[in-house]
C-alpha cells in the first residue's frame, strides 16, 4: 500500500491555490483509494515528506524565483530529508503572469540536491488560467496519483 501523495503549495492571491485544487481533483479522480494530503508550504514539514510516496510542489513566481514560502519549506525539510528521500517521485507546477522559468528552475535546482526523481514535465502557467491550463493541472494530478497507486513511480 503506497503512502500518501502530498501536494504542497503556496498562494497569496489564489491562483496557485486554484491550480492546486484542480491537481487534487485530478488525483482523486484517477486514484480514488490513494491517500491525498495537501498543505500550505508554511504548514508542511519533513514528517509530511517522509511519509509520502510522492510530492507535487506548487509555487507562484516571485521576482523570477519561487515564492518565499516554498523556499522556507525547502529549507526546513532539506537536511532532514536528504539521504532519506532519494528517488522520491515529484512533480511541479508554477503560476506566474509573464515568466515562470526562473521560478521553475529555482525549485528544480534545490530538489536536484535532494535527488528526488521528477516523473512528469513541469507545468508552467504564465497568465490566465483557461480551459487548457485547467486540463493540464487535472492531468498532472491524475498522472501522478495513478503512477504512485500502480507502483509505476
Ligand atoms: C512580488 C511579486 C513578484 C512577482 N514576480 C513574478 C515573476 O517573476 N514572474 C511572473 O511571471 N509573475 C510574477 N508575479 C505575478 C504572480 O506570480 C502571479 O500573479 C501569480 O498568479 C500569483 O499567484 P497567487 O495568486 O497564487 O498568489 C509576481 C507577483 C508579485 C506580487
Amino acid at each position: 500500500m503506497p503512502g500518501a501523495l502530498l501536494v504542497v503549495y503556496h498562494s497569496r492571491a489564489g491562483h496557485t491555490a486554484s491550480l492546486a485544487r484542480t491537481v487534487l481533483e485530478g488525483a482523486r479522480a484517477s486514484a480514488p483509494t490513494l491517500a491525498l494530503e495537501e498543505a500550505d508550504c508554511f504548514d508542511a514539514g519533513p514528517a509530511d515528506v517522509l511519509r509520502a510516496s510522492g510530492v507535487i510542489l506548487g509555487t507562484p513566481a516571485r521576482f523570477g524565483y519561487m515564492s518565499g514560502a516554498m523556499k522556507d519549506f525547502l529549507e526546513r525539510i532539506y537536511y532532514e530529508c536528504l539521504e532519506r528521500t532519494v528517488g522520491l517521485p515529484w512533480a511541479l507546477f508554477v503560476k506566474g503572469d509573464t515568466d515562470t522559468s526562473g521560478a521553475a528552475a529555482s525549485v528544480e535546482r534545490i530538489v536536484t540536491g535532494l535527488r528526488w526523481r521528477r516523473v512528469l514535465p513541469v507545468l508552467e502557467v504564465a497568465g490566465e488560467i483557461g480551459e487548457e491550463q485547467v486540463a493540464s493541472a487535472y492531468e498532472l494530478g491524475g498522472a501522478m496519483a495513478a503512477g504512485i497507486e500502480a507502483g509505476l513511480f
